[in-house]
C-alpha cells in the first residue's frame, strides 16, 4: 500500500512538474495509468481464487488412498502399541501414604513413555543388534538380572550387578548407579548405550558413535512416527531419548507387597500390621526402630536402624546414608568402597510374582 501510494505521489510530482510545462495530456494519462494499476491490485486483495473444476472424461475412475499414519507401528507392533489408545503410564495408581517423587522437570505423559518403552526393548540400541536396556533389566525379575554380572555387546561383562529399576520415582535420591556416578536418571539412561562393554555406541577405539545411532534410529520406520507421536516433530536427539527413557523408567512402579496390604489398614508405620504374624512385626519393628545404646555403647533396645538408610514407606535409600560398611568387589579390580545408593528395597525377592 505504501508502494502504491508512493507511485501515486511520484506521479503526482512528475505530473505537477509536467504540468508546468504544459503536458497536461501527459499527466491525465500517467495518472489514470497509475489510479488503474492501484485499483487492479487493491481489488485483487478481496478476490477469491476461482478455480475451474475439470469434469471427469467418462469412464475414468479416481482412486481414493487412504494414508496411514501408524502404518509403520502396526508392522512392527501388531496391536501391542495403539497409538490412538496408549496404555496408562502417566496416572497410575499409587497408595496415599506414597509422597515422594522424584520426576523432576520431566513429567510423565503417555506418548512420550511409550516411545520409552520402545527403546527400552529394542534391540537395535546396541552396536550388533543383540542387546537391549531389557537384556540386563528383565521385567520378570523386577527388571533386574540374576546373574551377579550382566552380559553386554560382544560378551563384555559388566563391572558390578544390574540393579532392579522398582520405584525410582519415589525417592529422595536423584542420582543413580551404586556409586551415584550418575547425576540424575535423565542423564544415566543413554549412559548404557555409550558403554563400551554394554551397548556399544562409546565413538572410542573404532566403535561406532552416539550420532551413529541417531542415524540408526532415524532409518527405522516406526521411530519417526513415535518421535512425532510424542514430540509433535520426527527429530530424534539425544536429549529427547533421555527424556523419554527417564519417563519410562520413572513409570515402573510397584505397591502390591505384603507390607503395602498392611500398611493400608493402620494409620502409621509404627502399628502393628493385621495382617503381619507376630515374627513379621517384630522384624518391622526392628527395621525401622533406631537402636537404644547404653553407655559402653552396647545395643540394650530398640531396633537395628535399617530404616535410618532404607526410608519406609517407599523402602528407598537416604541419599546421605552413605557406604553402608559392607564392603564388596568390583569385578576383579579390587575392594569396593564407593557404593552408596541402593534401589528401593521393593521386589528384593520373589519379583516375579506378586508379593
Ligand atoms: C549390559 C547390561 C546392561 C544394559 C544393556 C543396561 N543396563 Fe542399566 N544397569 C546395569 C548395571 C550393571 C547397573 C549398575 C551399574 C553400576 O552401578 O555401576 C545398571 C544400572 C542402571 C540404572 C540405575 C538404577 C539405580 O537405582 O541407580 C538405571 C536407571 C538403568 N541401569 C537403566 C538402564 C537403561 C535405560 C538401559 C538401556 C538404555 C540400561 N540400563 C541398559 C546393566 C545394564
Ligand atoms: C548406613 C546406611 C545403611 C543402613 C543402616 C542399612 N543399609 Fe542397607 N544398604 C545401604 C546402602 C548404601 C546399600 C547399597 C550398597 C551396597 O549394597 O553395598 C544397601 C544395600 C542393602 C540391600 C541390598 C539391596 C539390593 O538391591 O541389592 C539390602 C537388602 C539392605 N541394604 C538391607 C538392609 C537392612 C535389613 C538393614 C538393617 C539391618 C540395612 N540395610 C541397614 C545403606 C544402609
Amino acid at each position: 500500500m505504501f508502494k502504491l501510494l508512493g507511485i501515486l505521489w511520484n506521479s503526482f510530482r512528475m505530473a505537477v512538474q509536467e504540468l508546468r510545462v504544459n503536458k497536461l495530456r501527459t499527466f491525465l494519462s500517467l495518472f489514470g495509468i497509475t489510479i488503474g494499476i492501484f485499483c487492479i491490485i487493491g481489488c485483487s486483495k478481496n478476490d477469491s481464487i476461482t478455480v475451474i473444476p475439470t469434469t471427469p472424461t467418462a469412464g475414468t475412475t479416481t482412486a481414493i488412498t487412504t494414508i496411514d499414519a501408524y502404518a509403520a507401528i502396526k508392522l512392527a507392533f501388531g496391536s501391542n502399541i495403539d497409538l490412538t489408545n496408549l496404555e496408562n503410564y502417566a496416572n497410575q495408581d499409587k497408595p496415599a501414604y506414597i509422597l515422594k517423587n522424584n520426576l523432576g522437570n520431566n513429567a510423565i505423559t503417555d506418548k512420550t513413555a511409550t516411545l520409552g518403552r520402545v527403546l527400552f526393548y529394542d534391540k537395535n540400541l546396541s552396536i550388533n543388534n543383540t542387546i537391549s536396556c531389557a537384556s540386563c533389566h528383565k521385567q520378570n525379575f523386577a527388571f533386574g538380572d540374576t546373574a551377579l554380572v550382566s552380559a553386554g555387546v560382544e560378551g563384555g561383562l559388566t563391572i558390578r550387578h544390574s540393579m532392579r529399576l522398582i520405584n525410582t520415582r519415589f525417592a529422595n535420591e536423584a542420582k543413580f548407579f551404586w556409586n551415584e556416578r550418575a547425576a540424575n536418571l535423565n542423564i544415566q539412561t543413554t549412559m548404557p548405550i555409550e558403554d563400551h562393554l554394554e551397548m556399544g555406541f562409546s565413538g572410542e577405539n573404532g566403535d561406532l558413535s552416539f550420532d551413529d545411532l541417531i542415524v540408526k534410529l532415524e532409518n527405522i520406520p516406526y521411530y519417526p512416527v513415535l518421535f512425532s507421536n510424542a514430540f509433535g516433530t520426527e527429530t530424534i536427539t539425544e536429549d529427547r531419548i533421555q527424556q523419554v527413557l527417564a519417563q519410562f523408567v520413572r513409570s515402573i512402579q510397584s505397591f502390591d507387597s505384603k507390607y503395602d496390604e498392611g500398611r493400608m489398614l493402620v494409620a502409621n508405620n509404627n502399628q502393628p500390621f493385621p495382617n503381619f504374624s507376630a515374627l513379621e512385626n517384630l522384624g518391622k519393628n526392628l527395621f525401622t526402630q533406631p537402636p537404644v545404646f547404653n553407655n559402653t555403647g552396647m545395643r540394650i533396645n530398640g531396633g537395628v536402624g535399617c530404616a535410618g538408610c532404607h526410608q519406609a514407606p517407599e523402602f528407598d535409600v537416604d541419599p546421605n546414608s552413605l557406604n553402608n560398611g559392607v564392603i564388596g568387589t568390583i569385578g576383579l579390580l579390587g575392594t569396593d568402597l564407593t557404593n552408596t545408593r541402593a534401589p528401593s528395597l521393593r521386589d528384593l525377592v520373589k519379583q516375579n510374582e506378586n508379593a
